[in-house]
């Protein structure tokens, strides 16, 4: 055991465990099932199964979070003869996780689903908290359901296998996570991001499992504001990590801009940032453009822009209401 995760309807474990895929049924009693679904692409069953289930294969990547695939697996779940006491396990990055989840949300009404992530993306951050969504009309994430697993069973093995860019988008996250919650973790990110991937999911799981378990939520969305904006005007072709790393830099630079944090973190952002591989310099957009898809996303949650600045390392807050004048600057830097 490493973590409990409390919700209105129960609580669940993460477990952290070198190893520990080929060893799910001792974390949960899978016996208790009728059936079982395992919801992966072809490429990550061949890679880290067989696990005890069906294999139910869908695309890779973010092509997987679609009405169609959620409707096609809606159909093998039932040719499988799943029902409401069947389990589904999602094995994959976050986008796995995304459509697995929603499917056990939705498939008659809810059944229980366990996370496997295998990016550092899904275990430090999707597979945590029982966000699940599918993109729709264009707005990622536009459909989706809160539906909180019964187990997340993280392998730290099955990160040998990932790309550095991947690892990298990852590691934004934990840079964040320590940001807005633990120095300590953030001076271990100084020293060597990448020596110990173990150690770095615990303390961001760590970070956001203290966030669900009743902190503030929004917090997490550090760096994200400036970032998803950045991201939506690059065509969604940047990584989401790299986009956070840009948007972090923002966030600081405002934070300074608004007398609520040095200078110093500013640089001590940016060169963890590089120094994980990470780009820190904002694309070549005009900054009145970043700034007018920020307030898009602000319209589409249907309340005032409000950002995630930082005081110290390992200590944020919200602000509402900058002028875009600041904004532009923070921007800008
Ligand atoms: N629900 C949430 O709270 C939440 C939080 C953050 C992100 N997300 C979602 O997660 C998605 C991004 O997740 P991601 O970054 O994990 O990307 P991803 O799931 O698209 O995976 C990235 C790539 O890595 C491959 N891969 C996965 N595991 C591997 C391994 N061990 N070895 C080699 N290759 C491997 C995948 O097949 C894919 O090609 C987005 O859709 C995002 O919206 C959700
Ligand atoms: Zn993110």
């Amino acid at each position: 055991l490493f973590m409990e995760i409390r919700h209105p309807k129960g609580s669940y474990n993460v477990v952290v465990e070198r190893g520990g895929l080929s060893r799910l049924p001792e974390y949960w009693p899978l016996d208790d099932y009728s059936s079982i679904a395992v919801i992966t692409t072809e490429a990550l069953w061949n890679r880290f199964g067989p696990l005890p289930g069906h294999p139910v294969f869908i695309p890779d990547g973010e092509q997987a979070k679609t009405l169609e695939i959620a409707e096609s697996t809606w159909e093998v779940l039932y040719s499988l003869g799943l029902d409401h006491h069947s389990l589904i396990i999602a094995l994959g990055g976050g986008s796995v996780g995304d459509l697995a989840g929603f499917t056990a949300a939705t498939f008659m009404r809810g059944i229980d689903v366990i996370q496997l992530p295998t990016t550092l993306v899904a275990m430090l951050d999707a597979a945590i908290g029982g966000k699940t969504a599918i993109n729709f009309a264009g707005v990622k994430n536009g459909i989706g359901a809160m539906h909180h697993p019964r187990l997340v069973l993280i392998d730290p093995t099955c990160l040998t296998s990932l790309p550095q860019q991947q690892l990298a988008s990852g590691m934004a996250e934990a840079i964040k996570s320590a940001i807005i919650g633990d120095p300590v973790f953030f001076d271990l990110l100084e020293q060597a991001p990448y020596s110990d991937l173990e150690t770095v999911i615990r303390r961001s799981a760590a970070v956001k499992a203290n966030v669900v378990n009743g902190g503030v939520r929004h917090h997490l969305n550090y760096g994200h504001t400036f970032g998803h904006a950045i991201e939506a005007l690059s065509g969604y072709t940047m990584v989401h990590g790299e986009a956070v790393a840009i948007g972090m830099q923002c966030a600081g630079r405002l934070s300074v801009l608004l007398g609520k944090a040095n200078e110093s973190l500013v640089q001590r952002q940016k060169s963890v940032c590089k120094s994980a591989g990470l780009p820190t310099l904002v694309p070549d957009y005009p900054p009145e453009d970043i700034v007018a898809a920020m307030k898009h996303d602000k319209k589409r949650f249907g309340h005032r822009l409000r950002l995630v600045v930082a005081e110290e390392i390992g200590r944020v807050t919200i602000v509402e209401d900058i002028p875009d004048g600041l904004l532009v600057e923070a921007i800008e830097g």
